[in-house]
């Protein structure tokens, strides 16, 4: 079982290899609703009807290095695995939203994972791309969003070993503050 943070990453690098710029990253656990929403938000060159049903064939892929797309497949399968299900929504030119549901106490509902490292990752290695991340849990929320980062970090390059160690811990202890 792969956890969600992976499937984060997966659906990120969708998002920048269709040159999105804007990247919303949504976690929405309802407990009332016994529900967790992940969500990715493009404002990448989006895909036509016929691109989108294709997109759930695992031997559809518009990447030229390898065969088979698997991204896509596997976090439709996960979700479904876990009383869910995966929509895409995409206009060509606009962008895309990816949504996936799962209930939310499903034995095999994959657990979010790290979210830290995924966030490490992409916000320090895209530089040019504007990343928001929103986790709600219940009453609480924690958002966080490069621009933000950008303007407290005054010009201070976001991959920088300080900063990306930093970011980490931040995001790490803001996850596990949604837990209590
Ligand atoms: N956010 C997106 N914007 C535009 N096209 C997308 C997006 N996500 C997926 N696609 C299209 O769907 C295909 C399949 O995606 P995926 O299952 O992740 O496999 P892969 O990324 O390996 O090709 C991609 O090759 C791309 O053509
Ligand atoms: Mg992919």
């Amino acid at each position: 079982m792969r956890d969600l943070s992976l499937h984060v990453l997966d659906l990120v690098q969708n998002s920048l290899a269709a040159q999105a710029t804007e990247i919303e990253i949504t976690i929405d656990e309802d407990l009332d609703r016994n529900l967790l929403t992940l969500c990715v938000r493009d404002n990448g060159r989006g895909m036509s009807k016929e691109q989108c049903a294709a997109a759930l064939d695992p031997f559809y892929t518009t990447r030229t290095t390898r065969k088979v797309g698997l991204g896509l497949p596997l976090i439709k399968a996960a979700a479904e695995r876990a009383g869910g299900q995966l929509q895409i929504q995409s206009q060509l030119g606009l962008g895309t939203t990816v949504t996936a549901t799962f209930q939310h106490d499903h034995l095999d509902r994959a657990p979010i994972g790290d979210m830290s490292l995924t966030l490490m990752s992409i916000i320090a290695l895209n530089e040019e791309c504007q990343f928001t991340y929103r986790h709600r849990r219940g009453k609480r929320e924690f958002a966080i969003s490069s621009a933000e980062l950008r303007q407290e970090l005054e010009g201070l390059p976001l991959d920088h070993p300080q900063i990306t160690a930093w970011l980490r811990e931040y995001v790490r202890e803001q996850e596990k503050s949604l837990e209590v």
